[in-house]
């Protein structure tokens, strides 16, 4: 079965040589097609091009062919989603009230709110239920744009209960047709009956949880929330190191609340992102230019937790690539939503709307280790994008903040029927 859609007003972030991220000045320029057609095979994208659409398609062959015209509308590469911890149980809103009344994230954790309350609940609730709250988000974020998404563990904290999400990650896999990246995500915070005993958490973490994931192949990347409060850079280091033995790459968050020194462990691993990075000065920014990790931004968490926002110009003018994520969770960020995402990287960031876009597509799919088949409109990548409601240009996506923009979503090939 193939799509064609025709008379597309503009078809965004258009590549004929497919690049696997964008990085400095070059984000600020983005190829896009305008009075487009395109054309996909299966799962893939075949062609695009400008109006006329080139071939008469004959009665005969229009049986195969799924024929939409998008007049007035733009076709945009479904958002890649490169750090969300989506899979929790319930929510915290009750946390929520507590930030409102003035209490600040590290102290909510520190009285056991915060990772810690997730776990609890994530413990006391079945796996059927933890994947209908999840796919309930996922089709949410799908319906929003999201077509690739990276999901964490971290809300188990025990071997037994690691192993639970990450099973959890691996039936969504199958369910939802959003591509779906694990990370394990052991060291998210020290356990309550661990108190006082980090040390040999961060040993459990090594010579049981890693090699369980590892054996039962449930996760792509490893990640550590490497920051004041919460582990070490020397922690960072043995858990990564061990991570990397059996396979698992580095993918971290570091310097969210402080200059933790997790960017520069991040790089010393090679991780494939370093994320958050609230906490960036210059000697991050040179630690970071030249290597193969992705600094990848969090707006959602800066804007939720109302911290201080990275310094992505800065970065950027350093000549850096940056991705964009929403880190969808229950206490720092309870959205999915990349069109808002958007919006917040142009007015707390001040990234031009083409900065952001590519920071959304292709350099997060970079973040996944997604980027030669995902993030952008180009030919042989998996056919993931979106028809918009009828816009006057790109620009209107991040500007008109808060509606959904996205009318038509395909996956893998296929039009999505809403649920
Ligand atoms: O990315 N920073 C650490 N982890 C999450 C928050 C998780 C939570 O509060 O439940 C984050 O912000
Ligand atoms: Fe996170």
């Amino acid at each position: 079965m193939s799509i064609l859609i025709t008379n597309i007003k503009e078809l965004v972030q258009v590549e004929e040589k497919p690049q696997s991220m964008v990085f400095g000045k070059a984000m600020s320029k983005l190829r896009t097609i305008k009075n487009g057609w395109l054309l996909t095979e299966g799962s893939r994208i075949k062609d695009f091009g400008t109006m006329p659409f080139p071939f008469p398609i004959s009665g005969e062959e229009k049986e195969g062919f799924q024929l939409i015209d998008a007049s007035g509308k733009m076709v945009f590469p479904s958002f890649c989603d490169s750090h969300t911890h989506l899979v929790y149980a319930g929510s915290r809103e009750i946390e929520y009230i507590d930030k409102i009344r003035g209490l600040s994230y590290e102290e909510i954790a520190r009285r056991g709110g915060g990772i810690l309350n997730s776990a609890k609940r994530l413990h006391e609730t079945h796996e059927d239920e933890l994947i209908e709250q999840a796919m309930g988000r996922l089709n949410e974020i799908m319906m929003f744009g999201t077509g690739a998404v990276e999901i964490k563990s971290g809300y188990g904290l025990s071997v037994e209960d690691e192993l639970k999400m990450l099973r959890v990650i691996r039936k969504l896999k199958g369910l939802s047709p959003v591509k779906i990246v694990p990370t394990f995500l052991g060291a998210h915070a020290v356990p309550a009956e661990y108190k006082g005993r980090q040390e040999e958490f961060v040993d459990m973490v090594i010579s049981e949880m890693i090699p369980q994931v590892a054996a039962d192949n449930l996760a792509d990347y490893i990640d550590v929330f490497c920051d004041r409060g919460f582990f070490t850079v020397e922690e960072t280091d043995r858990i990564l190191n061990a991570g990397m033995k059996y396979g698992m790459r580095a993918k971290i968050h570091a310097n969210e609340l402080d200059f933790s020194g997790g960017i520069q462990v991040g790089v010393k691993y090679n991780a494939l992102s370093v994320d958050h990075l609230e906490f960036t000065g210059d000697e991050e920014i040179e630690c970071l230019l030249g290597t193969e990790t992705m600094p990848t931004i969090l707006p959602g968490a800066a804007f939720f937790l109302e911290m201080a926002y990275s310094p992505v110009r800065k970065m950027i003018k350093a000549g850096l690539p940056v991705a964009m994520a929403s880190d969808f969770n229950p206490g720092s960020s309870p959205s999915g939503n990349m069109q808002f995402i958007l919006s917040m990287a142009c007015i707390k960031y001040r990234m031009l709307p083409e900065e952001a876009i590519h920071a959304v597509t292709i350099n997060g799919a970079y973040a996944m280790g997604l980027s030669e088949d995902f993030g952008s409109i180009a030919r042989g990548k998996i056919a993931n994008f979106f028809i918009t409601k009828p816009i006057p240009s790109y620009s209107f996506m991040p500007y008109a903040y808060g509606s959904n923009k996205a009318e038509q979503i395909i996956l893998n090939g296929k039009v999505i029927q809403p649920a």
